[in-house]
């Protein structure tokens, strides 16, 4: 006969979730299969997740039926989490939720950041200290449109010709937030004004060009043509070619992962290993994530 369990036992082992992991045919990611977020991951299984993002830099996360306050704590199990300086995106009662969205609201005010990542680039790599990663889940999704594309920067560094690579190791980078910000308020009018206590929030960033991943010990470029604004040292126009060759370099389809989304999607990339790209919806269709973002440690 088994001894009965006492009231404060650990939970059985049959109360502990199986996973698999199935790579993509693609440069980067993977797909988890059979692990529900909602129910509880103990520390063995949250080990190999943690691995597997390391390894994988994008993990997709199926058909995951989680409330706000779950994907929170979820995403709160690898670092402490970033609030965005547009405070008018945040979920209701959950700053740490940014509305990543088109949508309009009844009254025309927007629902969230319609735009986001309407570029290459890693998030918040314009603060000192940049994304670790960050978990986007699907909300409402369009019937066309609207994938989500990463690149890999471990891939695009190691493919730099070594003169180029000797050139720009060692090399520095400033990232802001404010440079293309009225740029993009120009394209997109619904853009909010930034308070200054906003600006305040996003002062410059100065960033190796070439960072070192702080748990695998890989390089990997880390430069995006909408945060960085020049290379420390260099004059403006030498500075600008070589930002642009570097980000051409980055971006190349062999490097490239396409995500299409799914309902109830969860997918959590790694911005120190990736840029990512929002491919683009339709006007007309509708398109909402919900996403949280881990802070990183300062690159070296
Ligand atoms: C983001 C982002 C891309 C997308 O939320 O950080 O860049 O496809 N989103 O919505
Ligand atoms: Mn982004």
């Amino acid at each position: 006969m088994p001894a009965l369990l006492s009231p404060d036992a650990p939970p059985r082992a049959s109360s502990q979730q199986h996973f698999e992991l199935r790579r993509f045919d693609a440069p980067v990611g993977a797909e988890v299969i059979g692990l529900d977020i909602a129910k509880p991951i103990d520390d063995a299984a949250f080990a190999r997740l943690h691995r597997a993002h390391l390894d994988h830099h994008v993990l997709v996360f199926r058909d995951q039926r989680i409330t706000p306050a779950q994907h929170i704590a979820f995403s709160r199990r690898f670092g402490p989490l970033d609030i965005h300086v547009l405070h008018q995106f945040h979920l209701g009662d959950h700053p740490e939720i940014l509305i990543v969205s088109n949508i309009k609201k009844d009254n025309g005010e927007p629902l969230g950041l319609g735009d986001a990542g309407a570029y290459w680039h890693s998030d918040i790599s314009y603060k000192p200290e940049p994304s670790l990663g960050s978990l986007l889940h699907a909300q409402e999704l369009p019937g066309e449109g609207g994938d989500t594309l990463f690149a890999d920067q471990h891939l695009a560094w190691e493919a730099l010709a070594p003169a180029l690579q000797q050139r720009v190791l060692g090399l520095k980078a400033e990232h802001s937030y404010l440079a293309k910000y009225e740029a993009l308020r120009a394209k997109n009018p619904w853009r909010p004004a930034l308070s200054q206590a906003q600006i305040d929030k996003v002062a410059p960033a100065v960033h190796p060009v070439v960072r070192t991943h702080p748990e695998t010990g890989r390089k990997a470029l880390f430069v995006s043509e909408h945060f960085t604004t020049r290379i420390l040292g260099l004059p403006q126009d030498e500075g600008d070619a070589l930002l642009a060759e570097l980000c051409a370099n980055s971006v190349k389809s062999e490097f490239v992962y396409r995500h299409r989304w799914a309902p109830h999607d969860l997918v959590f990339w790694d911005n120190r290993s990736l840029m990512h790209l929002a491919a683009g919806t339709p006007d007309a269709l509708r398109r909402k994530l919900y996403r949280t973002t881990v802070r990183g440690d300062a690159p070296f």
